[in-house]
């Protein structure tokens, strides 16, 4: 999918008219007229329990960059919810989800996270799977199972599984709408970083894993739109000046899409021309052939962009954060970041650097570098953002605390009318400093919970 086939039949810019109203459930606890989230849904197994059932069972989950699999055979292993999972691309090529279950006993078939096999032989009884999820091979089969045993009645479970970008994405939901349906206008803004290059993306340094003690939700709430506590929270790094453009004078609007995405994004106030930071000048006339003129307009002199894939991927787009070293080039930085719920209390992430596929190793390297030392497992946000939701899962569990005193999301609840500097597709509000995405998230949480 190329950044032209962003739907020209678009909805314009609105403002704000869709902003979510407070709950209509009372919540315990909330002051009236409050925007408030139970902690229970932060902290309960019974909720997390629902949130496997009713959200991760049904939504299209990213699992991996294409390029962690470019060769038949490649696979790596993921969970999509609580299930495990293998990815594999198969002899023809083509990319597979299954689960990562022996259809005879339920043996964790593949105990490798990465690796390449034409074929996934069982440990227990020995039965054979190629990698596009047949079975191949039952050990004594006509002997024990007789002539009639149908092998391919026992194949591993595939899921549905697409891919944008080079990501790929898959859902076990058969009900579930397309991928590029469920993105819908969201794709227009991953488009102004993911479709930069006509050589497409890549994760050149692979998949990073780490674990964090909180809920997962919290990650999200965080990244679909937190400006507020980014001076606070990481005073630190703006006082020791590591923000680069993001500390200049800017202009952001948060945005908000069905299913559930939100994205928030700053540009560098009163850019009038197309130009794209982070990005080496000779590829500007490419980026601009290749997006489409509302597309550079909203890219253009972007200073940060972020948000989420609903639920649980969040991507960050910095173009030149600074922090690398002396002679480096300039290079914007693209994470995408996945959070796994593995519990109430405990979240498995795993982060990916991506970059145009075809841009020169010193510039991916320097984007890295921005990547580790902003938004690695020990840079400095993380350590700040864990920190908070170590200690808010650290109260959440408390019997008063949980059923008296609820999260509060009212920030900025009236917009004023506003007039974007871009003409894009969603929910548009003129305020980076909102909580209008949080809102919007944990407004489509509670409706796919309370269903
Ligand atoms: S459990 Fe896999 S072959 Fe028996
Ligand atoms: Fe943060």
């Amino acid at each position: 999918m190329t950044a032209a086939e962003s739907d020209p039949d678009r909805p314009r810019a609105r403002t704000g008219e869709r902003d979510r109203p407070m709950s209509d459930a009372p919540t315990p606890g909330a002051v009236p007229g409050s925007f408030a989230v139970p902690r229970r849904y932060f902290a309960g197994k019974a909720e997390w329990e629902r949130e496997i059932e009713s959200i991760f069972r049904h939504s299209w989950l990213f699992l991996a960059h294409e390029s962690e699999i470019p060769e038949p055979g490649d696979y790596v292993t993921r969970l999509m919810g609580t299930d495990q999972v293998i990815v594999s691309r198969s002899e023809s090529g083509q990319v597979q989800v299954m689960l990562n279950s022996c259809t005879h006993r339920g043996t964790l078939l593949c105990k490798a996270d990465v690796g390449n096999a034409s074929h996934f032989r069982c440990g227990y009884h020995g039965w054979t799977f190629a990698n596009d999820g047949k079975l191949t091979g039952v050990p004594r089969h006509r002997e024990l199972y007789g002539r009639d045993f149908d092998k391919a009645a026992f194949g591993l479970r595939t899921a549905r599984s697409d891919i944008f970008h080079g990501l790929i994405f898959a859902t076990f939901d058969a009900d579930q709408v397309e991928l590029r349906e469920y993105l819908g206008d969201l794709a227009f803004y991953l488009e102004c970083f993911l479709g930069v290059s006509a050589a497409g993306t890549d994760a050149p340094y692979g998949a990073f894993r780490f674990n964090h003690q909180g809920n997962w939700k919290l990650e999200a709430d965080n990244f679909s739109g937190d400006g507020y506590h980014l001076r606070h929270a990481h005073r630190a790094g703006f006082d020791l000046g590591l923000m680069g453009t993001q500390a200049g004078t800017t202009e952001g609007v948060c945005i908000q899409f069905e299913h559930g995405h939100t994205l928030r994004a700053q540009r560098t106030a009163g850019t009038s021309e197309a130009v794209f930071p982070g990005y080496p000048e000779d590829r500007w006339p490419e980026i601009q052939a290749r997006l489409s003129p509302d597309q550079v307009d909203m890219f253009s002199g972007s200073t940060v962009v972020h948000g989420i894939v609903f639920p649980n991927l969040a991507f960050i787009h910095t173009p030149r954060a600074g922090g690398f070293d002396p002679g480096d080039p300039d290079a914007a930085m693209v994470q995408f970041r996945l959070f796994n719920p593995v519990g109430p209390d405990h979240t498995d992430e795993l982060c990916w650097l991506v970059t145009p596929a075809d841009y020169a190793p010193e510039w991916k390297e320097s984007a890295f570098k921005t990547m580790q030392r902003q938004h690695g497992a020990t840079a400095f946000f993380e350590s700040d953002d864990m920190e908070n939701f170590r200690r808010m899962l650290q109260v959440n569990t408390g019997a008063e605390t949980r059923d008296r005193i609820p999260a509060n999301f009212d920030l900025a609840h009236d917009h004023a009318p506003y007039e974007p500097w871009f003409d894009g597709p969603g929910n548009v509000v003129g305020t980076d400093i909102s909580e209008v995405n949080q809102r919007w998230f944990y407004a489509r949480y509670l409706d796919l919970m309370e269903d």
